[in-house]
C-alpha cells in the first residue's frame, strides 16, 4: 500500500477530488496518510479531518526564510514516510533541496497548459492571450517553478463569452480528473521519467497531443451510448435568457444518446430544441431502452 502526503494551501477542491477518488478506490493501492497546510485557515484542512485524514500545519510565517520553512516542512511530511508528495494548490515556492529530497515522487497540478502561462493568474493570461485552447497540466516538480516533466494534460475550449471564474471553473472540473489520473499511474509504478518527458507504461493515451484521462472521463463512453443527463454547468447557461435556462434545466434526469465526443473530450447530447456539450461528470450511463425521453 503506497502513502501520500498533499500539501494545501486554501480551498483544497483537488485534494477533496482526490479524497473521492480514493474512497471510491481509483487510486489503486494507495492510502492518504495526512494533508498538510502552511497556513491553519486553509479551508481544505477541515474537509480532511472530516474525511479522517491527519492533519498538520507548518505555518511559513514562523520561519525566519524559505530554507528553515522548507526543512520544518520536510519533517513533517517524513513522519509519515510517504511514497508519493502531491501539491494541490500549495501556494509556496520550494527550495532547490526539498524538490531534491523528494525527487521523483513530487507532483503538481498548475492550471494552464504548461509551458504556456506559468506562475498566478493564468486564467487571465489565457484570456488576454486570445488563446482558444485552455487547460490543467500534472507535472513532477523540479526547482523550475511549473516546469518539469509532464505526466498528463486536459484540454478545454475557451468561449467568447467566457471570464475569469467561467473558464476557471471549466479548467478545475478537469484538474480533478486529471490529479487522480496522474496519481492512479503513480501508485501503479507506470510513470517512468526520461529527461523532461513522462513514458506511460502499458499506454493510454487517447490521441496524439494530449495524455486523457482514461478510466475517469471518456474510457468507459462512447457516441451513441444511452446516458442520463445528472446537471447542467452554470458556464453552459449563464448568459442565456432565464426562459431558456429554464428550459435547458427541465432536461436534467433526462434520458439522451451521445451524438458525439469532440477533441476536447466532451459529450455532445441532444434534447428537443437543444444540441449541446457536457463533461463526464454530468452524464451517467443509462439503460438504453429509456432513449429519447427528456
Ligand atoms: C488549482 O487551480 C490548482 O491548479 C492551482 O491552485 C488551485 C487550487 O485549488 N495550483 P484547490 O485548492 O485545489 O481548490
Amino acid at each position: 500500500m503506497k502513502k501520500i502526503v498533499i500539501l494545501i494551501s486554501g480551498r483544497g477542491s483537488n485534494m477533496a477530488a482526490l479524497i473521492a477518488a480514493s474512497r471510491a478506490g481509483q487510486l489503486g493501492a494507495a492510502e492518504i496518510a495526512a494533508v498538510l497546510a502552511n497556513r491553519s485557515d486553509a479551508e481544505g484542512l477541515k474537509i480532511a479531518a472530516d474525511a479522517g485524514i491527519a492533519t498538520a500545519v507548518v505555518e511559513h510565517r514562523a520561519y525566519p526564510d524559505r530554507v528553515a520553512f522548507d526543512a520544518a516542512l520536510a519533517q513533517a511530511i517524513e513522519v509519515h514516510a510517504p511514497d508519493l508528495v502531491v501539491l494541490a494548490g500549495f501556494m509556496r515556492i520550494l527550495t532547490p533541496a526539498f524538490v531534491e529530497r523528494f525527487s521523483g515522487r513530487l507532483l503538481n497540478i498548475h492550471p494552464s497548459l504548461l509551458p504556456a502561462f506559468p506562475g498566478v493568474h493564468t486564467h487571465a493570461q489565457a484570456l488576454a492571450a486570445g488563446v482558444r485552447v485552455h487547460g490543467c497540466t500534472v507535472h513532477f516538480v523540479t526547482p523550475e517553478l511549473d516546469h518539469g516533466p509532464i505526466v498528463i494534460q486536459s484540454a478545454v475550449p475557451v468561449f467568447d463569452s467566457d471570464d475569469e471564474s467561467t473558464l476557471a471553473e471549466r479548467v478545475l472540473a478537469r484538474e480533478h480528473l486529471i490529479y487522480a489520473q496522474a496519481v492512479r499511474w503513480f501508485v501503479e509504478d507506470r510513470l517512468v521519467i526520461e529527461g523532461m518527458r513522462v513514458r506511460l507504461i502499458g499506454g493510454a493515451q487517447t490521441d496524439g497531443s494530449l495524455r486523457a484521462p482514461s478510466w475517469c472521463d471518456m474510457a468507459d463512453i462512447k457516441a451513441g451510448d444511452t446516458v442520463q443527463l445528472l446537471g447542467l454547468p452554470d458556464w453552459l447557461i449563464h448568459d442565456l435568457p432565464v426562459e431558456e435556462q429554464e428550459e435547458m434545466k427541465s432536461f436534467v434526469g433526462g434520458i439522451t444518446k451521445i451524438t458525439e465526443i469532440d477533441t476536447y473530450g466532451y459529450f455532445w447530447v441532444s434534447f428537443p430544441g437543444h444540441c449541446f456539450c457536457v463533461l463526464r461528470e454530468f452524464i451517467k450511463r443509462s439503460p438504453d431502452s429509456q432513449a429519447g425521453q427528456a
